[in-house]
């Protein structure tokens, strides 16, 4: 099994993977036009010529302490509980990290699996940045169930060496005459 990007043949599989839990109220509907037009976001699962998980990482504002959505977080029935859900969330979120991203976060209705992977649930509720673009159109934002999580990622360089270094370079240098 491998994780890797999404190319556009894979968007039928990755529509379908996501229309059978849209049908439940898992997650949001995505048509195969949809997926290709953003198919840069997406990581995929694919095992024995088969697309078996998805997962998208949707940006928002610039990449650099930007902050992205998880979204179309889908593991086919048949390879559930195996821990490919939880690969595929780290993938993203590996993703994000190296993107400069500060902060991740997921509109769900599966709170519990994404604070296992060290999610908190949001203060704010959904971010306004999430609700200006696609929760002001939705017809049930008024009776919204969904719960908003989010992660902070750890700059990518850690900056901590420097005062670290700084005093012994310091004290090797001669004092001023
Ligand atoms: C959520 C999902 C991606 C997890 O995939 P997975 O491959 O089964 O996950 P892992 O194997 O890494 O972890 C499994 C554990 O996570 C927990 N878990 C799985 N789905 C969960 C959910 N919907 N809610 C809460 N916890 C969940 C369970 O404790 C499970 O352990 P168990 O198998 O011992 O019961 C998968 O269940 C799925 O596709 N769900 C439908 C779509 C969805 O709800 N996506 C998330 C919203 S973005």
């Amino acid at each position: 099994m491998t994780i890797r990007r999404a190319r556009l043949a894979d968007a039928s599989a990755i529509a379908a993977l996501i229309a059978g839990y849209s049908r439940q109220g898992l997650l949001l509907p995505r048509s195969p036009d949809q997926i290709q037009a953003t198919i840069r976001e997406f990581l995929v699962a694919h095992e024995g010529g088969r697309v078996v998980g998805s997962v998208a990482l949707e940006f928002y504002g610039p990449r650099r302490n930007g902050l992205a959505e998880i979204r179309s977080l889908a593991v086919a029935e048949d390879s559930r509980s195996s821990g490919l859900g939880g690969r595929l969330l780290e993938a993203a979120v590996k993703r994000a990290r190296r993107q400069g991203i500060a902060r991740v976060f997921a509109v769900t209705r599966s709170a519990e699996f994404f604070e296992r992977h060290a999610f908190v649930r949001a203060r704010g509720g959904i971010p306004p940045e999430k609700v200006a673009r696609d929760c002001a159109l939705c017809p049930k934002a008024g009776g919204c169930t969904l719960q908003a999580l989010s992660r902070n990622l750890a700059p990518a360089h850690a900056p901590q060496l420097l005062p670290v270094l700084a005093p012994a370079r310091l004290r090797r240098e001669p004092a001023p005459a």
